[in-house]
């Protein structure tokens, strides 16, 4: 299954999609208690914003993901950091049971899932991850700031606008970062055995116009991008740049779903 993030568009969000805050990753290693012996799997791994940095946390992690372009971003992302120990996998969650029948029951200190669970089937990939992790090990479900055109802020509404009048549509979901996905994710993971907890780190940052206008161009399916590029990307900087700065308040989520130790 292919959702668009292929081309141009894995291009953009290798370079405009900001990485997590250390702080986050702090919250995986802590609650799971994760160790240089420890095995990760990260689910929609993408261009690696998570598999990098968890990478150099455990001994090796595995990074799934079911379009061979962001994968190869992810490679050579992580080959430049001098980060070798990540095996990067053409696949997706329905792939979790052939990952537990290869690298066993009990194995994987964390699955981490950032900012992709909205494509996942979350209940049998959380029951199936339940069987895959090790006794204190689970899965952490990040999610990396609300979608630049759902911000509370002029310069977001200005953008949403002239998407909707661009696009003749409403602009995209919240992508699994509402209120309402997350205690779904939190039920889901409580009924597969695992105790919830939920983190979250806060900072603010100003975007350049080029960032917002990558950021989109990375958000939107291959799809749905007009042909003209140039063009749509002059139309955003139109739009928004009555609006400077771009300041954005980022609210990263770590929900963790620990399982029993023993
Ligand atoms: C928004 S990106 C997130 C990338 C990265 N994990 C991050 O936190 O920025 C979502 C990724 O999920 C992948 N994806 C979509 N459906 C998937 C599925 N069913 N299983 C695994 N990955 C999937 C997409 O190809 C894409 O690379």
């Amino acid at each position: 299954m292919a959702l668009g993030f292929r081309g141009d568009v894995a291009d953009y969000y290798h370079r405009y999609r900001r990485g997590y805050p250390p702080e986050a990753l702090d919250v995986v290693v802590d609650v799971f208690g994760l160790t240089p012996d420890d095995v990760a799997v990260d689910l929609g791994c993408g261009t690696g914003q998570v598999t990098v940095p968890l990478a150099t946390r455990v001994r090796a992690v595995v990074g799934v993901d079911p379009e061979p372009d962001m994968l190869a971003h992810g490679r050579r992302a992580a080959a430049e950091r001098g980060v070798a120990n990540v095996s990067w996998v053409v696949g997706t969650d329905a792939d979790v049971p052939a990952l537990r029948a290869a690298l066993g029951d009990g194995s994987v200190g964390a699955v981490t899932i950032g900012q992709a669970l909205h494509w996942m089937r979350h209940d049998d990939l959380f029951r199936e991850a339940s069987s895959l992790v090790r006794p204190g090990g689970g899965v952490a479900v990040l999610t990396n700031g609300t979608p630049l055109w759902l911000q509370d802020a002029d310069w977001s509404r200005a953008l949403r606008a002239f998407l909707e009048e661009w696009l003749g549509a409403p602009a995209g979901g919240a992508c699994g970062t509402d209120e309402e996905s997350r205690s779904r994710y939190r039920r889901s993971l409580a009924d597969a055995g695992f105790r919830v907890d939920v983190h979250g780190v806060d900072y603010t940052d100003t975007l350049d116009v080029e960032s917002v206008v990558g950021g989109v161009l990375s958000a939107l399916p291959a799809d749905r991008l007009p042909a003209d590029r140039p063009t749509f990307a002059d139309r955003i900087r139109r739009a928004l740049e009555p609006h400077a700065p771009f300041t954005e308040h980022v609210h990263v989520t770590v929900l963790t779903g620990t399982g029993p130790t023993a």
